[in-house]
């Protein structure tokens, strides 16, 4: 029997620029991911069937689960390895834009080639995660990407460093990743150039935040925001606090916030909480890894 304890990063898009429609109903995206110090852990157990079990009871634990998804695209290519029991617990919020199921997903991944001994190299895996989704590829190697096409096609950056970032969460709403592309697609706003480019951050990548805070951007918030105002209203208190800069994650509905240290994230994450009762938040740092094996 054996038993393989992960850790599953969330992450952040400090930019995400949408440069293309594609003939298969997704977007070409120019994008940076970084990984954050917010983390989800995953049990894996030898089993004879295929189970699910999660500390969330609102979440299934079926097929339609990203964690099972991974694990049954691995039973299909390796017919001869048996089952696997997985213990999700999650921390990082759901629907939220921060990639919590596809951090689990590849932490499924990265720890079934370790129980199965199925000696797949960082790339297979990033294969294999592509086919069940487009943030799946980085969450295997995390830290900070540079990531095109649809998401999959990752370049690495070095990760921030001296960053402290706040994220918030109102609890009960969530996203559909889905209805914001679509919503984006259907406004027609791909011919709206806003004049953001992927380069200028690029190239102050490694800068101190009050340089950089001014070229972070996310395409998607010009399609959320005007339809979830309380999601505009949460960006613009952390402004009024006094972070540094504040940002839609992904396809929300977290936003971040950068931050001069812990201290000040604690204080405006206090006068969050009381401006806004039904939002959570977390006070963390960029780090350099997606999925952690912890045993
Ligand atoms: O790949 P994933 O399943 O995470 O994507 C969820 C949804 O987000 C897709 O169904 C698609 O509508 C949209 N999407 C997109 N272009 C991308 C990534 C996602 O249109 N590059």
């Amino acid at each position: 029997m054996g038993l393989i304890k992960l850790q599953a990063a969330a992450k952040i898009n400090p930019f995400l620029q949408i440069v293309a429609e594609r003939p298969d109903g997704y977007h070409d995206l120019a994008m940076i991911l970084h990984s954050i110090g917010l983390w989800d852990t995953i049990d894996l157990e030898t089993s004879n069937s295929l189970e699910l079990y999660c500390n969330l009871p609102e979440l299934p634990t079926d097929r339609s689960n990203l964690a099972i998804k991974a694990a049954l695209l691995l039973q299909e290519n390796f017919p001869d390895r048996g089952g696997v029991k997985i213990t999700l617990n999650k921390q990082i919020p759901v629907g939220a834009g921060l990639a919590g199921g596809s951090a689990d997903c590849a932490a499924v991944l990265v720890g079934l080639n370790q129980l199965w001994e199925l000696n797949l190299s960082p790339m297979e895996l990033q294969t294999y995660g592509a086919k069940l989704g487009s943030d799946i590829p980085f969450c295997v190697v995390g830290g900070a990407c540079l990531a095109e096409g649809r998401g999959e096609i990752l370049t690495p950056l070095q990760p921030l460093e001296g960053w402290t970032i706040l994220v918030c969460k109102q609890r009960n709403l969530s996203i559909s990743t889905a209805w914001a592309y679509q919503t984006f697609r259907s406004g027609r706003l791909i011919e709206q150039p806003t004049g953001q480019t992927i380069s200028n951050i690029l190239g102050a990548f490694n800068s101190p935040p009050s340089q950089l805070a001014p070229l972070l951007f996310n395409d998607l918030e010009r399609v959320v925001l005007p339809n979830y105002p309380a999601i505009d209203q949460l960006k613009l208190a952390l402004l009024e606090f006094g972070a540094i800069a504040s940002l839609m994650s992904g396809s929300g509905a977290a936003v971040f916030a950068v931050v001069e240290n812990t201290d000040r994230g604690d204080e405006i994450a206090g006068k969050i909480t009381d401006r806004f009762p039904d939002v959570d938040t977390w006070v963390t740092k960029p780090i350099g890894w997606g999925v952690r094996i912890v045993s």
